[in-house]
């Protein structure tokens, strides 16, 4: 379908404004700007006019480019402000408040999704499979409910990219339960959650859409190549170390062979997520699925990477979507919300 050429802000962190191309960059650097990179070629390939705006912790520069180059929508990647992941939200707030069209999701999803514990509360509401939890914030003694049993796993309550998680994470007794919420605490500075460790595969589930979410086909992170005795987890090194992940086969590939009951069952429960805790424009679902067949809602990640082969993409080429459509169906669907 022909579509209109559009002005498209491209937002992101200063440190991560695309350089014109791929050519002359180090492995490193290139792995660091790879989505800015490929959303700036799919927007230009698709022959939309684009502007990078890079920002720290200073809103000038995305006032100024709003208000003098009048872009029709933002295409939003970026990911923190003044250091803060959690300020990610006001950002979007502030496009709201400038009456701009943006891609990706509204404000109150982000942060009802960002915090693991507040969205799990509203999903037991919804009578909605999460983990027990506890939540052990900053500076208050680590006092477990009994009602909590071990093994538990414990996470940062808001950071992302398994921050914080390896396999230490999964604790068997109180002592361990205490030095694990210390160190969230002390080194990624955050209040901490402890979850009921659930035993299965990990699945992860992409929608897309604004009123109605159009969700993907579910993928899987392959870990059986791990050691025997490691914990079949996304730890950071899992997720981010490119040399870890090759020697060990680690993968994200289509969800095979799922349980009959549980694919039929997954669309209608990640819409069901996405209206409870108020997520449009894209998102990716953690799962885990236990052994017994029971699904169990990890987190939901509103604005997930949208790099070329990268979850979400995998999942929207395998409903036939080419990257280039994935992006402009991102496009499509800021402007329609706007409307
Ligand atoms: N309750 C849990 N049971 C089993 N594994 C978990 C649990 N919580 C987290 N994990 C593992 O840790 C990974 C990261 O946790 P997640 O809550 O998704 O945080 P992040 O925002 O860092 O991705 C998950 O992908 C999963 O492998
Ligand atoms: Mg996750």
């Amino acid at each position: 379908m022909p579509h209109r050429k559009l002005r498209v802000l491209l937002l992101c962190h200063e440190s991560l404004v695309p350089p014109p191309s791929a050519e002359g960059l180090d492995d490193a650097r290139y792995w660091e700007v790879k989505t800015e990179l490929d959303v700036k070629d799919a927007l230009e390939e698709l022959g939309h006019r684009v502007l990078p705006v890079g920002l720290v912790d200073d809103l000038t520069p995305l006032r100024k480019a709003l208000d003098e180059w009048r872009p029709h929508v933002v295409f939003n990647l970026l990911e923190e402000f003044h250091h803060e992941v959690v300020y990610d939200a006001h950002v979007v707030s502030y496009l709201v408040l400038k009456g701009v069209a943006y891609t990706g999701c509204n404000p109150r999803g982000l942060i009802l999704a960002r915090d693991k514990a507040l969205s799990k509360k509203i999903l037991t509401y919804h009578r909605i499979a999460v983990p027990r939890f506890a939540v052990f914030p900053m500076r208050r003694a680590v006092r477990r409910p009994r009602a909590l049993p071990f093994p538990l796993i414990v996470k940062s309550l808001v950071a992302e990219g398994s921050e914080g998680i390896a396999q230490a994470s999964i604790v068997h007794d109180d002592d361990a339960l205490a030095e694990r919420v210390d160190f969230i605490h002390r080194r990624v500075l955050t209040d901490a959650v402890a979850e009921e460790f659930i035993e299965g595969r990990e699945l992860y589930v992409g929608a897309m859409g604004v009123r109605r979410m159009n969700v993907l086909p579910p993928v899987e992170l392959v870990l059986d190549g791990l050691p025997p005795d490691a914990p079949r987890i996304a730890t950071r090194k899992v997720k981010w170390d490119d040399a870890y992940r090759q020697k060990h086969g680690i993968d994200v590939v289509l969800a095979q062979a799922l349980p009959e009951g549980v694919a039929r069952q997954i669309p209608k429960l990640v819409r069901r997520i996405c209206r409870a805790l108020g997520i449009d424009g894209h998102v990716r679902m953690d799962f885990r699925l236990r052994p017994d067949g029971k699904l169990f809602f990890l987190e939901a990640n509103p604005n997930p990477d949208v790099a070329w082969g990268g979850e979400l993409a995998t999942a929207a080429e395998a409903i036939g979507m080419t990257y280039e459509g994935m992006i402009q169906k991102l496009l499509d669907q800021a402007i329609r919300r706007q409307r």
